[in-house]
């Protein structure tokens, strides 16, 4: 006979085994797994194992009871449940078998289906139409199917009942398939609510394209809970999801706002080349590549090239994928982005910020005037309102001495540019100093406590390009020469444009050229310019997938570029 053991304070009914090393916990126990053995039992493992009295025996055996009846309930569920679902399996069975039999025909009597698209349903409700997309969401009720239906210009929720509701195509049909749905449009009933305020009552309906279900089915691909790096891979299919869809769409309607806004304040649309041979914002951010035995550039930004639009076509715009090889793993940085950039001529650096300020504020305005685009701008940010105007104007003396009263300090570097760290590693914070680049984070934050769009203009020379046109000399400060230069910052996103005047003397230009190592050779169109009728002029840059992330609340910029590209990122 097997001897099993208890200890009522170390023992364990889930992990013991009744030996005395693993004893169990309960005597209720003990007997209840081994009803025949030997049992001695210990109060705690200072005390010694001895035979249990009668009276606790008898108590444990109430409960030993207790738990056989519990262990005989649940069997009989597990099989009840087994026995349900082998009936349930085979009910489905026979219902796709009998499925097969089913072929729908649409019926010749109805009147002839007007073929539509979701977004442009309304006047047709009452009528019998005709609509494909694809299965956005899908769900069964008794003998009911519900499909909301979506092909980029809306959803549509579709019921299938009846015959319609009973085929083997109904009783198959997955996420995600595309399908061909003709029936009668009707308002939804009182008190329900469906988009666009109505639903499609199918009558006939075919599968077009099925996607697949199982392991393979599209939502164990892809779902809420998925990593970054699954989901950049899946962009495309993230697309299909309600809000990067929504971004998209709110991006189209961004683009034709800012071009209206531009074209209305009299600039051109030009498209200048992306294989340049010249650089604008530094050697260090220029993908280079081959170009027929010589060496080539992705275009960092078409500037150069809309000033030299301005003699013969006016004032000028672009919308022009721009290429930064920055290796900046940030929210805000892409390798591509999009870059919309104007160039105005004849005007001077006040007249360029209150250009830049009258085009965002119109271009906002027209996206509210518009309900379509107001309910995207309300999907992805509630609390959007559009921004007050003038735009606060902070020059960059003042800058450094209000990040200075805030306690915002930035790590110091030492002459090589590298951090200085203290013994415990931490990097050394200090006060800003006029001629410091004020780095993203300062930046960020000093937007997010102002909490409104800002101009943060007059950078040291040495800061910026070597285009820019320079203040007048009595506003050197510190040795500093600063330049008519201005960054706009926005709240939770920081600096969205980036604009200038530009230099409009040849020789200053040559000089610049000389000061930054640049061999003016294949510069000669852009000093041209300098010299067949110069003008006073400059323009701006204003990063597309940075202004949306601002509009429409998105943590990042990744978000906002239909395939976005970033450091090792190239695919999809
Ligand atoms: O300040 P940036 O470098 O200015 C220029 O390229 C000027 N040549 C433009 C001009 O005057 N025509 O860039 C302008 C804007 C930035 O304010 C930012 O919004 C965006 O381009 N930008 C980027 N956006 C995403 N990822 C990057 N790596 C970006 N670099 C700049």
């Amino acid at each position: 006979m097997a001897t099993i053991h208890v200890d009522e304070t170390t023992g364990s009914d889930e992990t013991g085994t009744g030996t005395s090393e693993q004893p169990y916990q309960t005597l209720a126990f003990a007997l209840f797994t081994h009803s025949d053995a030997k049992l001695l039992t210990r109060k705690d493992v200072g005390s010694a194992y001895d035979e249990p009295t009668q009276s606790a025996v008898k108590k444990a055996r109430k409960g030993a009871d207790g738990l056989e009846k519990k262990r005989k309930k649940a069997e009989e569920l597990a099989a009840r449940e087994a026995q349900d679902k082998a009936a349930e399996r085979e009910r489905r069975e026979k219902l796709i078998e009998e499925s097969k039999k089913i072929v729908l025909v649409e019926d010749p009597a109805l009147p002839v289906a007007k073929k539509a698209k979701i977004g442009h349903l309304e006047p047709l409700r009452g009528q019998r139409v005709k609509v494909s997309g694809w299965v956005h969401r899908l769900r069964s009720q008794k003998d009911i199917i519900f499909i909301v239906l979506r092909e980029g210009t809306g959803y549509l929720q579709c019921v299938l009942s009846g015959n319609v509701a009973q085929t083997y195509e109904a009783l198959t049909l997955t996420l995600e398939s595309t399908v061909l749905l003709v029936g009668t449009l009707q308002p939804v009933p009182e008190g329900k609510t469906a988009p666009g305020g109505h639903e499609l009552v199918v009558d006939f309906w075919k599968v077009l394209g099925g996607a697949p279900g199982g392991d393979e089915a599209f939502t164990n691909r892809l779902n809420e809970k998925s990593d970054p790096s699954i989901m950049a891979d899946l962009r495309h299919l993230v697309l299909r999801g309600e809000t990067a869809s929504a971004v998209l769409k709110l991006r189209a309607a961004l683009m034709s706002s800012f071009r209206e806004s531009l074209v209305s304040h009299d600039l051109l649309e030009v498209t200048p080349p992306c294989l340049v041979q010249t650089q604008v914002e530094g050697g260090a951010t220029l993908f280079k590549f081959n170009y027929y035995g010589q060496d080539a550039y992705l275009t960092q930004s078409s500037q150069l090239y809309l000033e030299t639009c301005l003699p013969s076509l006016g004032d000028v715009f672009c919308v022009q994928e721009s290429f930064r090889a920055e290796n900046s793993h940030t929210r805000r940085h892409l390798s591509e982005y999009t870059h919309l950039e104007a160039e105005l001529a004849f005007i001077d650096f006040n007249d360029l910020m209150t250009h830049i300020e009258a085009i965002i504020c119109e271009t906002v305005d027209k996206l509210l005037a518009n309900p379509t685009t107001a309910g995207l701008i309300k999907q992805l940010n509630p609390n959007f309102t559009a921004p007050a105007r003038p735009f606060l104007r902070m020059s960059y003396v003042d800058a450094i001495a209000w990040l200075n009263e805030h306690g915002i300090q930035h790590e110091a570097e030492d002459a090589e540019g590298n951090v200085v760290k203290d013994e415990q590693g931490n990097a050394k914070m200090v006060d800003h100093a006029v001629g410091d680049d004020i780095a993203e984070a300062a930046e960020r934050r000093m937007t997010d406590i102002l909490g409104v769009p800002m101009f943060l203009y007059g950078f040291p020379a040495e800061l910026k390009s070597f285009y820019m046109k320079r203040m007048p000399r009595e506003e050197a400060h510190g040795g500093h020469l600063f330049t008519e230069s201005c960054d706009l910052l926005m709240p939770g996103v920081g600096e969205i444009v980036g604009g200038s005047m530009r230099m409009t003397g040849q020789d200053e230009l040559l000089a610049a050229y000389k000061k930054e190592g640049i061999d003016p050779a294949p510069y000669y169109w852009f000093t041209d310019q300098r010299k067949y009728g110069t003008c006073e002029h400059g323009g701006y840059g204003l990063g597309v997938e940075r202004f949306l992330a601002w509009l429409a609340n998105r943590f990042t910029v990744r978000e906002c570029a239909l395939y976005p590209r970033w450091p090792g990122r190239a695919t999809p």
